[in-house]
């Protein structure tokens, strides 16, 4: 049989997608580009910031000339520094006068630990801003908006917004709901069971997959496994394929005095509590990486955003292996909890598939 081909690309699905694009496609300022790939161009430029950033959003900014020719670019600085749309119009100069500016996120429009961007945007002549979603922070929450527009600058809102939502979802989950957003993932066999009957799950998925849950954990704030994997596995959940910031690690349950995850949060309390004690602490994300008691205990409270599971091309057999899910499960068919696929894509050898535990695959919430 001959090999399965690698899909050429992600499945554009808009995972976190919350709102409908309705910009027109033509944009008259910006040089014959439309507005909707000056936003991506945005989106583009907001990558870099997105392990730098931290506790604040990974925004993009391209600011255009009068004439429509990109003059600068700007994401986010490391906290403390500057916002993005502050890099690029302190880069354009002059040249930003009477331009566009496209921005990720509505510009913020109160002291922090900058001033408000709104106020540069102003300064700096801009005549007319491309914003891809609005900022649900309650400092800014449309705010930003309406001082451009007192201003009279023309302001578009919502351009590209599934893609920019996409980008900035657990900023905009974190501000909406009080608490990170939260990710599931876990490696299972084809036939689902994610370790053996003595315990050992080392390593069931490859390399490739490895590294992209290394680089998920330098995106997390905070990474949280149960008691259970840290006394079979002993895992560090530190970064280390991957350049990235360590994520805050945390137990549920209490840890072993010499457990190789230490230092940790040990927590003991509820883990509505816990994300509740996150989102005060400014955390944008959460990544689970399990054991399976400790997922189904979120999914039985509804806490799981997204769960990721790394399929590997392997067969456990029997029934005796760990499964992908503990708790009590179904009783009968009727009972099956139904979400939606919200992304598949190969990874090495495996595959990698995003699952929506709230959302049926007819698009209702439950
Ligand atoms: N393939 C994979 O991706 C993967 C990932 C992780 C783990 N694993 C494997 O899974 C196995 C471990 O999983 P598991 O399901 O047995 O254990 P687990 O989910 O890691 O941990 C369960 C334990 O966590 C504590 N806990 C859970 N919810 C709690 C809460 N609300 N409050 C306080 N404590 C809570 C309890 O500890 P106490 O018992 O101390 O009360 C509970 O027994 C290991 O074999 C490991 O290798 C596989």
């Amino acid at each position: 049989m001959g090999r399965v081909p690698r899909p050429r690309r992600r499945i554009p699905v808009g995972a976190f997608a919350t709102m409908t694009d309705t910009t027109p496609r033509t944009d008259p300022h910006l040089g014959g580009v439309h507005a909707v790939d000056a936003m991506a161009r945005a989106v583009g430029v907001a990558r870099a910031a997105r392990l730098t950033a931290r506790p604040n959003p990974w925004v993009g900014a391209v600011v255009f000339d009068a004439a429509g020719t990109v003059v600068a670019e700007g994401a986010t600085e490391p906290a403390g520094g500057r916002h993005a749309e502050v890099v690029a119009l302190e880069a354009a100069g002059e040249r930003a006068r009477g331009g566009t500016l496209a921005v990720t996120l509505e510009p913020c429009s109160h002291h922090g630990r900058t001033p408000p961007c709104t106020g540069a945007v102003i300064a700096a002549g801009i005549a007319r801003v491309l914003i891809g979603v609005e900022d649900p922070d309650p400092r800014v929450s449309g705010e930003g908006i309406r001082q451009l527009r007192e201003a009279g600058i023309e302001v578009t809102t919502d351009v590209a917004s599934d893609m920019v939502s996409d980008q900035l979802a657990p900023y905009l989950h974190q501000r909406r709901t009080g608490r990170p957003l939260v990710l599931a993932k876990m490696a299972a066999t084809l036939d689902g069971r994610t370790a053996a009957p003595d315990g050992t799950s080392n390593w069931i998925t490859g390399e490739e997959a490895r590294r992209e849950v290394h680089l998920m954990r330098a995106e997390s704030d905070a990474v949280l496994v149960g008691a259970g994997t840290v006394r079979t596995d002993d895992p560090q959940l530190t970064v280390r394929s991957v350049e990235g910031p360590d994520p805050l690690r945390v137990v549920l349950g209490a840890a072993p005095a010499e457990a190789r995850v230490r230092p940790c949060l040990e927590w003991s309390d509820s883990p509505e509590s816990l994300l509740d004690h996150l989102g005060e602490q400014g955390h944008l994300q959460l990544l689970v990486e399990g054991g399976a008691e400790t997922i189904a205990g979120l999914l039985d409270r509804d806490l799981v955003d997204r769960l990721i599971v790394y399929i590997a091309p392997s067969l456990h057999g029997g029934t005796s292996g760990r499964p992908l899910i503990g708790g009590s499960g179904a009783t009968t068919i009727a009972g099956l909890r139904h979400g939606r696929f919200v992304d598949v894509r190969r990874v090495g050898e495996d595959l990698r598939v995003e699952f929506d535990p709230r959302t049926g695959p007819n698009g209702e919430e439950h």
